[in-house]
Formats: C-alpha cells, sequence, structure tokens
C-alpha cells in the first residue's frame, strides 16, 4: 500500500511578520513534491501565511490550524471554530498536541470532541499522541499509546481524513529523538492496534507521521522506516533548512 508522505511544520507560539516573510520566502524554493505539506502558524498568523505563499505555492504548501474549537460559531470567546476555518481556506488542523494536553488540560473526551467535530466538518485532522518519559521507562509506551487511540477515536467511523502524528513527550523540543528503531516500533504498534480496531484495509491507508526533534540531520534515517510516513516539526521547522527535511519525504 503506497502512503503519500505528510510533512508539517509545527511553527507553535512563535513568529513576528518579519521573520515569517523571510522564513516563507525560503521555503518557496521548494517548487514541488511528492509529499503533502502543511504549515501550522499561530491562528493570527494564518492569513499571512496564506498570503506570503500565494496562489503559485498553493500546490505544495497549504496552510493548517494548531488547534480547533470543541464548539460551532456561537457565544465561545476566544475560541476558533471549524467553520471558520473552512470560511477562510484552512483545511487541515492538529488536535491534541501534547502541548495542549499538558497546558491547557485537554482530555482524552476534549481530544475525541475535536477529532469527531473536525472530520464531520471535512477538515482533515492530525491527531497526535505519545508517551512521556517515565510511562516510557515503566514500559507503559503500548498502554498509553492504545488508551490514546481507543479515546480519541471514540465513535468516529471514516479515518480517510485522519493522519495521526505519534510524538513521544520526551522528544518534543529536547533535541532528544526517537531512534528509528523505537520509532518504527510505535509506529507498528499504532498500525496494528488501529488494524484491530478497524480492519488492515483503514490501517494500511492510514499515513502515521514521527513527531519530536526531527531535524535535517535525523529526518533521512527516519524516514526509511517501513511505518514512518513524514513528520511533524517544530523547533526545526522555523529554519530556512525545514525544506531539506521536506524533501528527505519523497
Ligand atoms: P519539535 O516539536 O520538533 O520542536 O520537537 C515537534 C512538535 O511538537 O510537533
Amino acid at each position: 500500500m503506497s502512503r503519500k508522505y505528510f510533512v508539517g511544520g509545527n511553527f507553535k507560539c512563535n513568529g513576528t511578520k518579519e521573520s515569517l516573510e523571510t522564513l516563507i520566502e525560503a521555503f518557496k524554493k521548494v517548487k514541488s513534491s511528492n509529499s503533502e505539506v502543511y504549515i501550522f502558524p499561530s491562528a493570527l498568523h494564518i492569513s499571512l501565511v496564506q498570503e506570503l505563499f500565494g496562489n503559485n505555492h498553493a500546490g505544495v504548501f497549504k496552510v493548517g490550524s494548531q488547534n480547533i474549537s470543541c464548539t460551532g460559531n456561537g457565544a465561545f470567546t476566544g475560541e476558533i471554530s471549524c467553520e471558520m476555518l473552512k470560511d477562510m481556506g484552512v483545511d487541515c488542523s492538529l488536535v491534541g498536541h501534547s502541548e495542549r494536553r499538558q497546558y491547557y488540560s485537554e482530555t482524552d473526551q476534549v481530544v475525541n470532541t475535536k477529532v469527531k467535530r473536525g472530520l464531520e466538518n471535512g477538515l482533515k485532522i492530525v491527531l497526535c499522541i505519545g508517551e512521556s518519559l517515565s510511562e516510557r521507562e515503566t514500559g507503559k509506551t503500548n498502554d498509553v499509546i492504545q488508551k490514546q487511540l481507543v479515546e480519541a477515536l471514540k465513535d468516529v467511523t471514516d479515518l480517510s481524513n485522519l493522519v495521526i502524528a505519534y510524538e513521544p513527550i520526551w522528544a518534543i523540543g529536547t533535541g532528544v529523538v526517537a531512534t528509528p528503531e523505537q520509532a518504527q516500533e510505535a509506529h507498528a504498534f499504532i498500525r496494528e492496534y488501529v488494524s484491530k480496531m478497524y480492519n488492515s484495509q483503514v490501517s494500511s491507508s492510514l499515513r502515521i507521521i514521527y513527531g519530536g526533534s526531527v531535524t535535517p540531520d535525523n529526518c533521512n534515517e527516519l524516514i526509511k522506516c517501513t511505518d514512518i510516513d513524514g513528520f511533524l516539526v517544530g523547533g526545526a521547522s522555523l529554519k530556512p533548512t525545514f525544506v531539506n527535511i521536506i524533501d528527505s519525504a519523497q
């Protein structure tokens, strides 16, 4: 089963008008890619980044959101609904990033609501899951992943618009990247478990991407792994050399 690679650049809460202009100009060196490439700027910068790419680059770079609301439009101060994103030409969002879970108390139930709302509204959803260091060290990695999958995908029947990002928390922003063996093992477990939850056809077409200290130096080894279908990149996506990571996924 051939799966199209997916590469995401998660800018998190970073960027100024000036730094984004310089960065996006550098990314425009990529004239074509066999991967699906999304940039996830802050909500405030979505329109700016869309504008900076312009129509010529819509074929390579798309712009996504880092988060979506559990609700539709209405009296929900500070929220951004799926409806608003679609209206602004955004068709993809991250959901369940560990920073959202950790700092903004997003439970598995909240993550499940967001996954369902996003998919029901026709958005592509990148669902982030992954274990902490202590969970890994006490041998709980698979249990944690399994629980996150079961709860986030409760009542979700169609995974065709879903991408799963395996992001071990201990690797995010630490410079400690998972080894290709560690990443492959977790990705294979996720694929196998999704096969149990759905079926082998669903699991073999599901894209499972790796995130956590991906750099131009380590991406080439990681992408060789059978079950790694691309990357979700934080820190290294804020540098012009992010294009090398995009190029690795061909
Ligand atoms: P990092 O972040 O590449 O800076 O480790 C990845 C992520 O949080 O998506």
